[in-house]
């Protein structure tokens, strides 16, 4: 195996940082995943697993050693007389959006409103992916996974991997812990359609008939086109901040405190909680569509953050911390709320 050294990662990641890793190399089989961790033990290196890149942010030197998790292929269970639906297993490396295509080219429906996510699979439940009223915890139902402490392959469940918003035990108890091997996701073999997400039932409303999930994804493919900034022309790594989740209780606290809160677009959760959209606090205090250096809030989606900094630049990192700090803190002070930031930050200056 390979192990390149002073690898450039500027390619691999879609915010466009500069970024020298100490080792990189890419894994395509069990074999070669085994052989990297021992090439790390042995030389006392860290481990930084790599997807598609598309949801961490790089330092301009990274120490250690990256792994490409480059495992690729699928399979399908047989049906079944009587059963409804059929198991799906990804490896992790196999593309997101290209696996949800897949998906549909064999009738099996349930992926179609999380069409256009950027990354891998295996990246896919390490923070939970969700779009357009759907969840991956709706359809995911175990991964394996190599345990870099005993260097064995697991089997962890979906109950085991707590997965809530944006979230997972690989985010808290199991970080750096595992690397994800393959998805097994249950999904039907007819067609469940759910259009209920705003975006979706507006893009529908002409329509009298239900659209047919491979109209769902195409839909999703539009909206997110029309709505958020491709990787390719302004480099970004989707959300950059989670919406806040409250109780009533606190978001009642909130409104005491007689900001403008009482008008925010908010989303019921459940009987108890209730989501306040990050984009209409960052909207609020005015960031959106503010160009800070070399460093964006875009101007349809303020969730999101994009770099519009000359290849390369050594200061992308610092320049887009100091944004996120702006952001979050004036956030703070004007809502009493601090946004949890989305995405994995590597490095020293990073929050994670
Ligand atoms: N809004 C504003 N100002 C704006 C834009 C939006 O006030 O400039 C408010 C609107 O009231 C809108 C609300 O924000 O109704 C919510 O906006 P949107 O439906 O676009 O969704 P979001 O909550 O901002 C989440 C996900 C997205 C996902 C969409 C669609 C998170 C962190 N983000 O965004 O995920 O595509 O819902 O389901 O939950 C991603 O994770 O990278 C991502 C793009």
């Amino acid at each position: 195996m390979n192990y390149a050294e002073n690898f450039c990662l500027g390619h691999l990641n879609s915010f466009n940082l500069p970024c020298c890793a100490e080792y990189f190399c890419s894994v395509s089989s069990i074999g070669e995943l085994y052989e990297a961790v021992e090439f790390a033990k042995t030389n006392n290196l860290a481990i930084v697993p790599l997807g598609g890149g598309t949801n961490i942010i790089l330092p301009p030197i990274l120490k250690g050693l990256v792994i490409r998790i480059d495992l690729k292929g699928s399979s399908i269970t047989p049906y079944i007389f009587d059963q409804p639906w059929r198991e799906l297993t990804l490896r992790a490396g196999e593309n997101w959006h290209e696996s949800v295509l897949y998906s549909l080219s064999n009738k099996l429906f349930g992926m179609e409103n999380l069409s256009l996510i950027p990354g891998t699979v295996g990246a896919a439940v390490i923070q939970n992916i969700g779009a357009y009223g759907t969840e991956l915890s709706d359809f995911f139902v175990r991964l394996t996974a190599f345990d870099l402490d005993q260097e064995s392959v697991v089997e962890i469940s979906k109950n085991d991997c707590k997965l809530g918003y944006r979230d997972s035990i690989f985010k808290n108890e199991y970080k750096d812990k595992y690397i994800i091997l393959d998805v097994t996701l249950k999904l039907n073999n007819s067609p469940k359609i759910d259009i209920s997400y705003p975006d979706l039932s507006a893009y529908f409303s002409a329509s009298s008939e239900m659209p047919s999930a491979e109209e769902v994804a195409a839909a999703v493919v539009e909206i997110r086109n029309n709505k958020l900034p491709s990787i390719s022309e302004e480099p970004n790594v989707g959300s950059f901040f989670k919406n806040p989740i409250f109780s009533k209780k606190k978001f009642e606290s909130l409104l005491a405190k007689g900001n403008i809160l009482k008008t925010a677009p908010t989303i019921a959760i459940n009987d108890s909680h209730i989501k306040i959209p990050a984009a209409w606090l960052i909207d609020k205090c005015g960031f959106k569509g503010k160009n800070f250096g070399g460093i964006g809030v875009h101007k349809i989606q303020p969730l999101v953050l994009v770099n519009n900094s000359e290849f390369r630049n050594p200061q992308g990192f610092s320049d887009l911390m100091s944004v996120v700090k702006n952001i979050r803190d004036r956030v703070y002070g004007d809502f009493a709320i601090t946004l949890e930031i989305e995405p994995r930050i590597y490095g020293e200056l990073g929050y994670a």
